[in-house]
């Protein structure tokens, strides 16, 4: 077999995201700043192009550094209260509204020019109705809202269209009054009123270093101290979202060129997601994965790290396989073999070489020894020329050929020289 081509790789990879994703519906929340920044034309770009391919895209750009510079300039003082809905909200004066929409419009204007510049139909639109927050802490908020409902349905007859809508911090009471509503709090009730399948937020500074999260784990980073604060508003955000049914929630730096592609595309992703559906999962080989694990094992196969390994092999041994999938795809492999004398071999671990250092072949030894454990084994070992030390590293022990079972005793390759590390279990 040829060695693996990365370009055709990445294109099956693009094309099993596209059949999985096309036709749903992503809404994006992008901060301010990222508007700012000189790839934001670039970003608008990619956004339109996942538009003109088939995904449903909401955009609901965020403004508050904006407004922020739009009220200094006319001398207008705001002052910030905490809110029944548990954020900071801008007490938003009869004076101030008029500055906040134009503001707002002027942020939703600018997606538009880029849309039109990539030929994509974009909309700004009034589908949100607000209601007042009234009185907090003795303070009339005046024109600070909260959302009361979202007009789902012509949002859904929106996209069905193909169109973008583009959807300002500000909505509106049933008699026309403007409210100056949370863009973090429309980007997260829309979502849930149209059922999104990805909410992402998109923000202008470097992201955690964390691939994934669950809502629990979002839970605990958010009270950690190791967080920085910058990341707390959209980890809480995130995690409303995923309570909220939200699947995926997908953290990136809107900087950075091509973010969105590269995480709606990629297995592995630049951002954090939050998720609350399975997207990796260990579970037995099936014929059908024979192509995949193939694939994975045979550079390492050529280069002698593994010993090689024929289809038919891999068939006649097939309930000792196991496979780590991440979305779908075939990502890491590994075996247990018994050969009685309550000892079991691990063999054939191997990590796709793009995924490595992601702690899935740890993932793989674990289950592979779990396995084991359930089947009633009491040692496990290994055979290996070149990774030993991590072998050592998930606590195995070196130890002697003689301390191999009989039947597989027999057939070590002297020439080889494979070393033995065990575990006891
Ligand atoms: C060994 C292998 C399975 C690890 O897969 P992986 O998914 O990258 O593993 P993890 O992410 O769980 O662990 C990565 C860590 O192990 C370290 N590591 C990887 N290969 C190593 C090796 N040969 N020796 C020592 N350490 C190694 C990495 O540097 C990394 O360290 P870090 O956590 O401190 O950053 C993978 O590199 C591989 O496929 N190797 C070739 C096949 C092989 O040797 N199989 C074992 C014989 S059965």
């Amino acid at each position: 077999m040829s060695s693996i081509n990365p370009h055709v790789d990445l294109i099956r990879e693009v094309f099993h995201y596209k059949n999985r994703f096309e036709g749903s519906i992503m809404v994006f929340k992008i901060d301010y700043p990222v508007t700012e920044d000189p790839g934001f034309p670039g970003l608008v770009k990619d956004l339109a192009l996942l538009a003109k391919t088939g995904f449903k895209i909401v955009i609901v750009p965020g403004v508050k550094e904006n407004i922020d510079a739009v009220l200094k300039d006319h001398s207008i003082d705001t002052s910030r209260e905490g809110s029944p809905l548990g954020i900071q909200v801008r007490i938003t004066t009869s004076q101030a509204i008029k500055y906040v929409e134009m503001a707002a419009f002027n942020v939703a204007s600018r997606f538009m020019t880029f849309f039109s510049g990539s030929r994509v139909d974009a909309l700004i639109g009034n589908f949100v109705r607000a209601r007042g927050l009234g009185i907090i802490n003795g303070i009339d908020t005046e024109h600070t809202g909260t959302v009361d409902k979202i007009y789902a349905d012509s949002l859904g007859r929106v996209l069905s269209l193909g169109m973008v809508p583009i959807i300002p911090c500000i909505g509106w009471s049933p008699s026309g009054k403007p409210y100056n509503v949370s863009s973090d709090e429309i980007a997260l009730i829309i979502s849930k009123a149209l059922g999104a399948n990805k909410l992402f937020v998109v923000t202008a500074h470097d992201g955690l270093n964390i691939t994934k999260l669950t809502p629990v784990e979002t839970e605990k980073l958010i009270n950690s101290e190791s967080v920085k604060s910058q990341s707390v508003r959209e980890l809480k955000l995130a995690l409303k979202a995923s309570q909220a049914g939200i699947h995926r929630v997908h953290i990136i730096d809107g900087r950075e060129e091509g973010a969105v592609l590269k995480e709606l595309f990629s297995n592995i992703g630049v951002g954090t997601m939050i998720y609350t559906d399975e997207c990796d999962s260990i579970r037995i080989f099936h014929s059908r994965d024979l192509p995949d694990i193939l694939r994975l094992m045979e550079p390492l196969m050529q280069n002698g790290i593994l010993i090689r390994r024929s289809a038919e092999q891999i068939q006649e041994k097939k309930t000792d396989y196991h496979v780590l999938e991440i979305d779908g795809s075939v990502r890491a492999c590994g075996a247990l073999h018994d050969w009685g004398e309550d000892k079991g071999e691990i063999a054939a671990v191997a990590t796709d070489q793009k995924y490595t250092d992601r702690g899935l072949g740890r993932q793989i030894v674990g289950y592979l020894i779990e396995k084991a454990k359930k089947a009633k084994m009491r040692h496990v070992f290994v055979l290996t020329t070149q990774t030993q030390d991590w072998f050592e590293s998930l606590g195995f022990k070196e130890a002697s050929v003689e301390s191999l079972p009989e039947k597989r005793r027999k057939l070590y390759d002297q020439s080889r020289k494979s070393k033995v590390f065990a575990l006891e279990l």
